[in-house]
């Protein structure tokens, strides 16, 4: 579904935070203003997240029940773990997802902006992983890939093709 993440009309939407988790640029900013300052001060008292790990939040003015805020790794050239980090960043996501009980979850292209991981990897990890750990979901039934752009979205759809376990809707 390409566009902006902060309308979609899943339990839970992604966020691609940064460590501080105190809102930033690109979806970050988006998703902070959409949903509202409630946001900001929730997250004053989380304690900022680890790369690779993520944390939630409800989602206040989004139509989204939650938000799960992941930080993704900044692309340092390929040899500092950055695809581990991503892999655990959809990973742990999913995971949560399930915790809290939602049936459907939206994703934007994690770190694929100003972290300027490489877009079409980053996308394979992104669908590969999610089709692993979907399979160990109780409650998960629906992903939904956001790409904001036409650039991102012909990379998911190409990727989508590639991974037979995907009918894209
Ligand atoms: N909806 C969906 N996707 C969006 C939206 C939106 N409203 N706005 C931006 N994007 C896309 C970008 O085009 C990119 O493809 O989200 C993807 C991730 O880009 P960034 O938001 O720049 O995130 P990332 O690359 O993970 O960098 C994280 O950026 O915003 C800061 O605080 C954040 O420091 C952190 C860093």
């Amino acid at each position: 579904m390409k566009g902006d993440i902060t309308r979609a009309d899943t339990d839970a939407i992604v966020n691609a935070a940064n460590s501080s988790l105190l809102g930033g640029g690109g979806v970050d900013g988006a998703i902070h203003r959409a949903a509202g300052p409630e946001l900001l001060e929730y997250c004053r008292g989380l304690n900022g997240c680890e790369t690779g790990h993520c944390k939630s939040t409800p989602g206040f003015k989004l139509l989204a029940k939650h938000i799960i805020h992941t930080v993704g790794p900044i692309w340092k050239g390929g040899n500092e773990k950055e695809a581990e980090l991503l892999v655990s960043c959809y990973e742990n996501s999913i995971r949560e997802a399930d915790r809290l009980g939602v049936e459907s979850i939206a994703f934007p292209a994690v770190s694929c902006g100003i972290y300027k991981f490489p877009k079409v990897q980053a996308t394979e990890i992104a669908l590969s992983t999610c089709v692993k750990s979907f399979q160990f979901c109780e409650n998960l039934r629906r992903l939904v890939f956001v790409p904001f752009d036409e650039e991102m979205l012909e990379i998911y759809l190409n990727s989508i093709s590639a991974q037979p376990a995907f009918t894209p809707e």
